[in-house]
């Protein structure tokens, strides 16, 4: 049974999210989505790091990024005509701004929203070892019973420096007394150990990209036929074509117009290289 949600009071209909991934900042438009009319949130934001050797990749990368555009930015004040050198530089900041994207951690204040906009508090939120305890403290607060779950990559990339290998991501799932909670015993495991999906990783050129087992699993527990999930960082889709395949409706949203494209061509089965895969995920 599908819903009409016709006026908020943004006055932007709610069906005009509704199973599509939406191009924009999911901060502004989760304010066109209505109180309780979400039955499970999935969510994947912007992982947050500590400084130096922590950040791991993302603190190496972000480091080189920093030191070509130091560089980058007094050439071109050299040679203001130099046009290949503002491409470049135009695309330098273009993967600034995504690599941002997906490290610059975010705002605590969404979780209100997310609150508002669910039946009952059901949700899973990937995060990094930094933003457990913040997002543990809010739920607990609230009185939602909350666990954690993992994900173990047995290849993760080596460091170089004194610190263990970055080969463990974080889950955070709360769930407010009444929240669905259904699943099998397959389906039920609070720890993944996987290889890290290199293959999805080509095949959609997200480099955050989730293994769409591991969400199918979160989706069957959590929800049922028909009902709404929400992923407002939806990156290459993952959660949006989980929930297409399992017959979920979705609500998803993506910042960077890149990945947009990527999620939006993957529902309908094509792969960044513009190929139609054999198999829908
Ligand atoms: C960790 S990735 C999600 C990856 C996704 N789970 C997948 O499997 O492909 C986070 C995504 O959030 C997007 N993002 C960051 N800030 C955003 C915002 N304010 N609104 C919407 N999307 C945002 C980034 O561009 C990035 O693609």
């Amino acid at each position: 049974m599908l819903t009409l949600y016709t006026h908020t009071h943004t006055g932007t209909s709610f069906n005009e999210l509704l199973n599509k991934i939406t191009l924009g900042d999911s901060y502004e438009l989760i304010k066109q989505i209505p109180d309780d009319s979400i039955d499970l949130v999935i969510m994947d934001p912007p992982y947050e790091f500590d400084t130096g050797s922590g950040a791991g990749a993302f603190g190496t990368k972000r480091r080189n990024y920093r030191k070509e555009y130091i560089s980058l930015y007094h050439e071109k004040g050299k040679s203001t005509k130099d046009t290949e050198r503002l491409r470049i530089s135009a695309n330098k900041e273009r993967q600034r701004q995504q690599l941002n994207h997906i490290s610059n951690g975010f705002e605590l204040e969404i979780l209100d929203e997310l609150v508002r906009v669910m039946k009952k508090i059901n949700i899973y939120i990937w995060c990094s070892k930094k933003q457990v305890s913040k997002i543990l403290h809010y739920f607990e607060n609230i009185n939602c019973s909350t666990d954690i779950l993992t994900w173990h990559k047995t290849n993760p990339t080596p460091t170089i420096n004194n610190s263990y290998l970055p080969d463990t991501e974080y889950c955070i799932y709360a769930r407010e007394n009444g929240a669905y909670l259904g699943g099998e015993y397959e389906t039920k495991h609070k720890f993944y150990i996987t290889t890290a999906n290199k293959s999805d990783k080509d095949k959609f050129k997200h480099p955050t990209i989730k293994p769409i087992n591991i969400i199918k699993n979160l989706i069957i527990n959590s929800s049922k036929e028909n009902e709404i999930i929400f992923d407002p960082f939806s990156g290459s889709g993952t959660t949006c074509v989980a929930a297409k395949e399992l017959n979920r409706q979705y609500v998803g949203i993506e910042i960077d117009p890149e990945y947009h494209k990527i999620s939006v061509d993957r529902l309908e089965g094509i792969l960044a290289n513009g190929q139609r895969s054999m198999f829908m995920s």
